[in-house]
């Protein structure tokens, strides 16, 4: 965690940051970008569910029985913001076959250049952890309004964490502006925003890169 961004996590492992430079690669396939993206969310989604709390349940092994460590609680929830999240959500859904899978789908108006919602599907709250995902974290305006969106479905910030594979300054410091409570891991933290809000250097569109469109 750095001080400067007080609840940032930047990954410094060298599989997540080796797999992220061929991803930024501009000659890298469609295919390519894709599966390393699903690979990062693995591993990061490995991590980021390092202190999910256990309990015991008592079992019988072929030899005996035991009390044997299981999650606690209910299933986790991951929710891509659409479309470019759907591929980052497929590797934590790997990783956590059992998780629910929420949506919601978010565009942007012209004029008020703001996000509007235009699906939004969702698994109950109640005690629920989710995790929210979005490869990348520019302006950072869909991600406060995607947690606005959770919130106003009765998740709590305390309940959320935000995995976003690429970062700008202005981002995470507008969604914690927004929502301090609510960790933001991240692969990198690039460097700035151009003027057409494209992540520096980053690694384009990601939408397009992933579905191979224009
Ligand atoms: N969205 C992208 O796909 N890429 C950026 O650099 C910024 C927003």
């Amino acid at each position: 965690m750095r001080s400067d961004f007080p609840n940032l996590f930047v990954f410094d492992h060298p599989l997540i940051q080796h797999k992220l430079s061929c991803m930024r690669d501009k000659t890298r396939s469609t295919m390519g970008f894709r599966q390393l993206l699903r690979e990062i969310a693995l591993l990061m989604g490995y991590e980021i569910t390092r202190d999910l709390p256990l309990t015991t349940q008592t079992i019988e092994t072929p030899l005996c029985p035991m009390d044997a460590p299981v999650i606690e609680g209910k299933k986790l929830a991951v929710v891509p913001i659409l479309r470019a999240g759907l591929v980052m959500a497929e590797g934590l859904m790997e990783l956590v076959p059992a998780a629910r899978e929420g949506h919601i789908g978010l565009y942007r108006d012209h004029e008020t250049k703001r996000p509007v919602e235009y699906l939004v599907k969702l698994p109950d709250a109640e005690g629920r952890l989710f995790i929210l995902v979005d490869p990348m974290l520019a302006t950072g305006h869909s991600a406060v309004h995607a947690v606005d969106v959770l919130n106003r479905h009765g998740v709590k910030d305390s309940q959320i964490r935000f995995m976003a594979l690429v970062s700008a300054p202005e981002g995470v410091r507008t969604f914690h502006a927004a929502h301090p409570d609510v960790p933001v891991y991240t692969a990198a933290l690039d460097s700035h925003l151009n003027e057409n809000a494209y992540i520096v250097p980053g690694l384009g569109d990601a939408g397009d890169r992933l579905f191979g469109t224009k």
